[in-house]
């Protein structure tokens, strides 16, 4: 069976053309000009570009003594119904270590995803065991590594211990990936808020200021500069680390910026909402900020200083926030966006001239295909690569509302505004997975695990440069040396 996509602009992030695409089996077989195939997937008036790739998602996450209420079935379709056609989604290693936690995570992606999905690996402590096991989940086609210098007391990781996991990733060909807030600064201020009184959702906000993101981006680049490795820094949100990122950028460092969609569009106005359940419900790490934060962001995606637009998708019920009526250090923190990454920041992004639509591709699909290695079998419209696809109708238009979300939330953080821009047609490796109109939810357990090798081309160059620049002791002959000392 072939399919072929006709009559469609074809947006790359390097170049906008004008062809059709024959797609056979799962991959793109041609490019080209008037191609015949079985069937005919209609793309006049449309874009068809990559299908996204959202590297930030905790599904089914356990968290803050309880789960995320998003499972693998309703976050792959409501990913698939916003354009996006693989979630890489971060395993939390129990007591039993990062094996046993991946066995766990790939059962239920496994079972339940209809959309591809790949994994990163969460590094919450250090010792002999997290040294050797992460050789293996190297092994099991895993290239990341994630640390939380937050969440003190749970998930946090300390400098020496981050030092020592960086270095491991440098030696692997592994990426580090880091959530970048100073833990202890964090939870001293959040005791401090709460003896005064200040427990409202609000004080999440106060207890998060800029300066305590922008001082652990600072210190998570100098770590890995020490430990030879490029670092990516997730959910950049604010000037202060979007800063330390760029500074280390122009130095040469391979260091990458990942802002979400929410810190994007929604600002911190949003924590002093008269509602507790409104205000709860945006409760996530690190909390929105102001405007100037938002335009550095958008900025720093056209600049190419950030790279990628992800959303950290980690959906709790209202239920579920009111855990912390009374203390908001104890509202599970996270928020939704997987559905309608895209189309907001289409809408928000080339709508208002901010992002062409080819930087639009970059940011969603094919730079953080290029970071994460698996680039061109996604993120990239060429033959051979997969058939994940989307035909994007910038004609289409909807509000955004909890009611009609695919995701099984009983709210949502952009309720209310109004996309322009969706997908017409949505492809996961040559099948359609989703129609605009029609309302089929794709098959659980369709979805494929995408396995990522590790970066022999950044590792090797980095120890190459290290070892020619390496401290050398000068050789001196007798004749340059003191006589009779
Ligand atoms: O608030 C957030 N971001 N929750 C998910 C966990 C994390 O920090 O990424
Ligand atoms: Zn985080
Ligand atoms: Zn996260
Ligand atoms: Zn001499």
């Amino acid at each position: 069976m072939s399919t072929v996509i006709k009559n469609g602009t074809i947006v790359a992030a390097d170049r906008s053309y004008e062809a059709d695409i024959l797609i056979e089996g799962e991959t793109i077989a041609a490019i080209g000009v008037d191609l015949k195939g079985d069937t005919v997937v209609d793309a006049e008036g449309a874009y068809v570009m990559p299908g996204g790739i959202d590297p930030h998602t905790h599904l089914e996450m356990p968290f803050m003594g309880t789960t995320a209420a998003e499972t693998w079935e309703s976050g792959t379709a409501a990913a698939l119904s916003g354009g996006t056609t693989l979630v890489v989604d971060f395993v939390i290693p129990g007591e039993a270590g990062m094996l046993a936690a991946l066995d766990d995570w790939e059962a239920k992606a496994s079972r339940q995803a209809s959309s591809d999905y790949s994994f990163h690996m969460c590094v919450t402590g250090w010792s002999k065991n997290h040294f050797d096991e992460m050789e293996k989940v190297v092994g099991k086609g895993i290239n990341t590594f994630k640390h939380f210098m937050a969440y003190k007391g749970a998930l946090m990781v300390n400098d020496d211990e981050m030092f020592a996991s960086f270095q491991r990733c440098a030696s692997l060909g592994a990426l580090p990936l880091v959530h970048a807030e100073n833990g202890d600064i964090v939870a001293a201020l959040q005791q401090k808020y709460l003896s005064e009184g200040l427990t409202g959702p609000e004080g999440h906000a106060y207890s998060r200021p800029p300066e305590v993101e922008g001082e652990a981006t600072n210190r998570a680049i100098m770590i890995a500069d020490a430990a030879g490795t490029p670092v990516y820094i997730v959910h950049t949100s604010t000037e202060q680390a979007h800063e330390a990122i760029r500074r280390a950028r122009q130095k040469g460092m391979r260091v990458y910026g990942e802002p979400l969609i929410q810190h994007l569009t929604l600002d911190e106005s949003e924590y002093f909402n008269q509602d507790w359940d409104y205000a709860a419900r945006r409760v996530m790490s690190p909390p929105f900020r102001n405007k100037a934060h938002q335009d550095s962001l958008w900025a720093g995606l056209s600049a190419g200083s950030l790279q990628v637009v992800a959303t950290d998708h980690c959906a709790f019920t209202t239920d579920q926030k009111r855990t912390g009526l009374n203390d908001f250090t104890r509202i599970p923190n996270g928020t939704g966006g997987l559905e309608d990454r895209m189309p907001v920041l289409w809408t928000r992004g080339v709508e208002t001239g901010r992002l062409t639509p080819n930087e639009f591709v970059a940011v969603t699909s094919t730079n953080i295909a290029q970071i994460l290695n698996i680039y061109p079998q996604k993120g990239a419209i060429l033959p051979g690569s997969d058939a994940d696809l989307v035909v994007w109708d910038p004609k289409l238009g909807k509000t955004i509302a909890a009611a009609t979300q695919k995701s099984i939330i009983d709210y949502n953080v952009f309720e209310g505004v109004e996309v322009r821009g969706l997908p017409r047609y949505t492809l996961s490796r040559g099948e359609l997975v989703w129609q605009h109109g029609k309302n089929d939810a794709p098959r659980p357990g369709r979805g494929k695990h995408v396995a990522r090798k590790p970066f022999a081309a950044a590792s090797k160059a980095l120890s190459v440069w290290k070892e020619i620049t390496a401290p050398r002791a000068v050789t001196r002959s007798a004749q340059h040396m003191p006589i009779g000392v």
